[in-house]
């Protein structure tokens, strides 16, 4: 493996202990403003620092990542359908190798779709893709995209796992599903596993240890951090699974533990601005004065929308 790739590889997935917390927050490349993740800015910039890697498209990259930041970038450079558009899994290839460079990507993802309509196109493109990327020594994230008709199982994980490490992919992504050790065994490369739909903190934690715990190298996960009441806390959380090595009921408490000292921040600044309010008419215990306030001055005061007539 020539050094460029290795030390790209190196900085997402930990040498120490062969582990990865990578966030993805790439969803809105076929999703639009997916909820929760309308505002990535803000949405990234808490949760950079405690991320090993950040998967992102290069439109989010530029305008809502800080250049400055050390995290490593994973550009996603596939998309081309929508889902409002009639087959998600017709996509091709949108990033040019040059501006994934300016970008300084330290690994590109693609989606491919094994067993849809568009299944040649895909992975015919990730062969090309990675034949491009390790020109430059950049390593290559295949993301194993699962149709509403296609299952969730072992069986056909394991197939489209394969097929992505057979075309070069350096790292893999996959869903969790029962067996999964079988998905891991069969694939060559090191398995990431998507967080797929919000569900209750407590099982994505589950889920973290249990992928981990049958050979994942860690998670590659969005909705169940950014989509959670309590992002930081939640993030911690995994975090302290894939490197800290706490099991489900230790992870847990500490997202109880983080979130039960978040809200006295919370509660103080509210307590504070409602103080800063002043709302005169509807004291009856104020006295009334010659000063009279004039609401129409007060910056926090609705202005009435005019429509013409
Ligand atoms: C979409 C993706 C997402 O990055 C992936 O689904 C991970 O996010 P989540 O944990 O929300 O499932 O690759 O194709």
């Amino acid at each position: 493996m020539d050094w460029g790739l290795k030390n790209r590889l190196s900085r997402i997935i930990k040498l120490q202990n062969n582990r990865a917390l990578m966030l993805a927050v790439d969803h809105g490349y076929f999703l639009g403003p997916t909820e929760k993740l309308e505002d990535p800015k803000k949405v990234i910039a808490p949760l950079l620092r405690h991320c090993d890697s950040l998967m992102v498209t290069r439109g989010v990259q530029r305008a809502s990542v800080s250049a400055t930041s050390d995290t490593p970038m994973v550009l996603r450079v596939s998309g081309g359908s929508s889902i409002i558009g009639d087959d998600l899994s017709q996509e091709d290839i949108t990033v040019s190798i040059e501006d994934a460079i300016r970008l300084n990507a330290s690994a590109l993802a693609m989606s491919i779709f094994v067993g849809s309509k568009y299944e040649y196109q895909t992975i015919v493109n990730l062969g090309k893709l990675v034949s491009e990327a390790e020109k430059y020594g950049i390593p290559v994230l295949a993301v194993t995209a699962v149709g509403k008709e296609l299952g969730k199982d072992a069986r056909y994980l394991s197939l489209a796992c394969r097929v992505a490490a057979e075309q070069g992919a350096h790292i893999v992504k996959t869903y969790y599903c029962d067996n999964f050790e079988k998905v891991v065994q069969s694939c060559p490369v090191p398995i990431i596993v998507a967080g797929g739909k919000k569900i209750p903190e407590r099982d994505a934690l589950q889920l973290t240890y249990n992928a981990i715990k049958a050979g994942a190298v860690g998670v590659d996960m969005g909705r169940n951090i950014w989509q959670s009441e309590h992002p930081v806390p939640m993030i911690k959380a995994a975090r302290a699974i894939i490197h800290g090595n706490l099991n489900v009921d230790q992870a847990f408490k500490l997202y109880k533990k983080l979130v039960s000292e978040e809200p006295k921040k919370k509660q103080k600044s509210q307590k504070k601005k409602s103080n800063n309010k002043k709302k005169p008419q509807n004291n009856p215990n104020q006295k009334k004065s010659n000063n009279k306030k004039k609401p129409q001055n007060n910056p926090n005061q609705k202005k009435p929308v005019l429509t013409k007539k």
